[in-house]
């Protein structure tokens, strides 16, 4: 992005009447935020136009003057928008080089900054942000999981091992595997969905730390914003200093991006595995995949290893977060201004990393000779085992045991646990019948699994199309 350097102009900071002297050309590098605020140009525009129909409102400003100062600031935006107007550092920030420009349009531009602080002002344009921000990563996230939804639809027979510890635990059906991701990003959606919700509060009228002397309408110009409840009525801050002070919403919108980046990372690590030759449940498209520069016959799943690297810098932006709020006095101070990169670094790497993870996994094939030869250990099924002897009358302890036993007796016979010698499994425990091997059989296994929240595969169907309905309409 350009920046323009023109303090030596004699362009004056609009705190500068006390001042004698300019600040050092080092200290404008080094306290502009510029260089990062000027992505909040069109809230801090809306934000202006509300406070300037509030200010004509109460009688403060004309009409003519607040139709001037909205049209002036409409200029502004679509010049900024054309590439036409190049912030100057001089001006530190978003705000104050909105204003200079506006006042440069319109002299009227001079009456805008009435009842208000750039503290409030700030506060405000960020919650505009984080409303728009949590509607955006909501809708990356339906759609993400639309495609999760559909890949458990079209691989509803496969059955694979389930794992814990990465060892084979249980056998479940690949959709009930994919079905969990889909509660993990679920999750995420709500969480997004109650930070947009708190966020719809408006801030406005707090002014720098106690409001202000003047009859401002806080009501007119929260409605103004769309800070409404349901029923429209306007939600405000109720007290000035906490208004001001307050970074909440920063550090929720970066824990949720932070859990959101852990569950991008743990399905991202799920794909990795399955893609593995050693897995080789899995293949991914050429499109998310990348070559090596030395190796020919390389084919490494890159997204999901960015994937699960990227998510470190969600970890990071909302540590740095905390610690930037930790033991600050209050209310505002200009450690604050730090406030603004992690986030937007957290809603840009989440925008980006949720289109990426939909665009992986919809050009994932599964392969459904790999999951069958594997899901066939019939080691899979030993817990199982041991419920036919539980239902058999059997205490769940002396059947573990006894499993344990032919688990034992099975690996040095070198035989498959379901090729014992019934003889041999009856010894063990006596409540064992001829028809013990149908454990085995992984249809069964599953069938008998059609309780809530289980891989089954009526419940499962039932999941399937329950939240197709919630993600495709
Ligand atoms: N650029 C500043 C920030 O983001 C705006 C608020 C400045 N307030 C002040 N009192 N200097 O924090």
């Amino acid at each position: 992005m350009a920046i323009g350097f023109m303090a030596k102009e004699k362009k004056q900071a609009t705190w500068g009447g006390r001042f004698k002297k300019g600040p050092a050309e080092l200290m404008l590098r080094f306290s502009e935020s510029i260089s990062f605020d000027w992505r909040l140009a069109p809230y801090d525009v809306q934000v202006s136009k509300a406070h300037a129909a509030m200010l004509a409102h109460i009688g403060l400003i004309s009409a003519k003057d607040r139709d001037a100062i909205r049209a002036g600031l409409d200029a502004v935006l679509a010049d900024i928008r054309a590439g036409k107007l190049v912030p100057d550092i001089a001006c530190e920030d978003v705000h104050m080089n909105i204003e200079q420009a506006l006042t440069k349009k319109t002299p009227a531009g001079a009456r805008l900054h009435a009842a208000r602080s750039r503290n409030d002002q700030v506060a405000t344009d960020m919650r505009l942000f984080f409303k728009d921000a949590c509607g955006q990563v909501a809708g990356r996230l339906r759609a993400l999981l639309a495609v999760i939804v559909d890949l458990a639809e079209k691989y509803q027979d496969i059955v694979v091992p389930g794992y814990t510890h990465l060892q084979r635990a249980q056998p479940v059906s690949l959709a009930h595997h994919l079905l969990a991701w889909e509660q993990m990003f679920g999750r995420d959606l709500e969480r997004f969905e109650e930070v947009a919700r708190r966020a719809n509060v408006c801030p406005l009228g707090s002014g720098a730390i106690a409001g202000s002397t003047l009859p401002i309408d806080r009501a007119f110009v929260a409605k103004e914003l769309g800070f409404v409840d349901k029923k429209g009525k306007p939600q405000f801050t109720a007290n000035s200093m906490d208004a001001v002070a307050d970074r909440d919403l920063f550090i929720e919108f970066a824990s949720a991006g932070a859990l959101c980046g852990v569950h991008l990372s743990r399905v991202s690590e799920d794909g990795i595995l399955w893609n593995s030759a050693e897995f080789g449940y899995v293949r991914f498209s050429d499109a998310f995949t990348t070559g090596s520069s030395l190796m020919p016959q390389k084919k490494n799943p890159d997204a999901l290893e960015l994937l699960r690297g990227k998510s470190a810098r969600l970890q990071g932006n909302l540590q740095t977060l905390l610690t930037l709020a930790k033991g600050l006095p209050l209310t505002y101070n200009r450690d604050l201004q730090e406030d603004k990169p992690p986030v937007f670094d957290t809603f840009d790497t989440l925008m980006i990393s949720l289109d990426v993870l939909a665009g992986t996994l919809a050009g994932m094939t599964v392969r459904a000779d790999k999951c069958a030869a594997a899901v066939a250990d019939p080691l899979l099924l030993a817990t199982d085992l041991a419920d036919y002897l539980v239902a058999r009358g059997v205490p769940f302890r002396d059947a573990h045991h006894a499993i344990g036993a032919l688990v034992g007796m099975a690996e040095e016979k070198a035989v498959p646990l379901n090729e014992l010698p019934f003889a041999a499994v009856k010894k063990v425990n006596a409540a064992f019948a001829e028809d013990w091997t149908e454990v085995f059989d992984l249809k069964r296994a599953l069938k008998l699994r059609e309780r809530p929240g289980m891989p089954g595969p009526k419940q499962t169907a039932q999941q399937i199309r329950k939240l197709k309905k919630l993600y495709q309409g």
